[in-house]
């Protein structure tokens, strides 16, 4: 049994103190939910303090990014074992918007992967065609290729922490969500696609989210489907109750 997984990718939202109003807002909307896991993943200068809110909780915290090496003349960077310091148990990988705007590759996903689970940290594998490579019939290709290259030298045992989100480029931010059945196929060619990475069992047992425009209103209808293991959301996830209810509408 895959534990369906929600989690809030804030992006480059929130200062500190917003993050910790919405923080503090879902601890009221979410006071008991069972049978779904909750990640919120605030951006890195709002992790202590909503790792403080969190104490206890059972919400749990992610970062959107790290770099590879531990420590060092690394400008700029964040080090897996300085977010897995601050509590943080998820971190988002190669999300469409680091692989767009930051030259994120396979190559530099996989690097990141790897550090993260050296340091304790359960990763969020980003994957998805955009619009032009959908149109020109390529998706399953590029989905491929990204799950592939971003998993490549994997152990089945790291597999097995590791989540994958299905995030089609074209429906993020835009509200136009892939339909359940889109979604599914893929989610369905992703698991066949671990399946012949690792093996049958590694593959039935590892949670793909969709990610892509998800809202309280096509919640239940996308985490119906047999291959969508929950959802990473964006917009919906930056107010308290629009999140909660996503929360309330995924299917057990
Ligand atoms: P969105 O973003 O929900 O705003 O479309 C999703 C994401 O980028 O993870």
């Amino acid at each position: 049994m895959r534990t369906k997984i929600i989690a809030g990718n804030w992006k480059m939202y929130k200062t500190v103190q917003e993050a910790i109003e919405l923080v503090s807002g879902l601890k009221r909307e979410l006071t008991a939910f069972s049978g779904v896991e909750v990640v919120v993943c605030p951006p890195f200068l709002a992790l202590d303090a909503v790792s403080d809110l969190l104490t206890g909780h059972e919400i749990k915290l992610g970062a959107q990014n790290l770099f590879w090496e531990k420590e060092g003349a690394f400008t700029g960077e964040v080090s897996g074992h300085m977010l897995k310091s601050l509590g943080v148990t998820y971190v988002i990988i190669g999300h469409s918007e680091r692989r767009q705007y930051f030259g994120e590759t396979n190559e530099t996903v996989n690097k990141r992967l790897k550090a993260a689970l050296a340091n304790g940290l359960l990763p969020i594998v980003c994957v998805g065609e955009n619009l032009q490579e959908r149109e020109s019939n390529r998706t399953f290709d590029v989905v491929r290729d990204h799950v592939t290259g971003s998993l490549a030298g994997m152990s089945k045992e790291d597999m097995l922490k590791t989540v994958i989100a299905y995030e089609p480029v074209w429906a993020i931010g835009t509200g136009k969500t892939a339909t359940a059945a889109q979604a599914q196929e893929v989610h369905r060619f992703i698991r066949q696609t671990l399946a012949s990475l690792f093996d049958q069992p590694t593959a039935n047992a590892v949670r793909i989210q969709y990610g892509g425009s998800v809202k309280s209103e096509n919640t239940a209808e996308l985490t119906a489907q047999p291959d969508i293991d929950g959802a990473l959301v964006g917009g919906a996830s930056l107010k308290a109750d629009s999140f909660a209810a996503i929360v309330k509408n995924t299917v057990k």
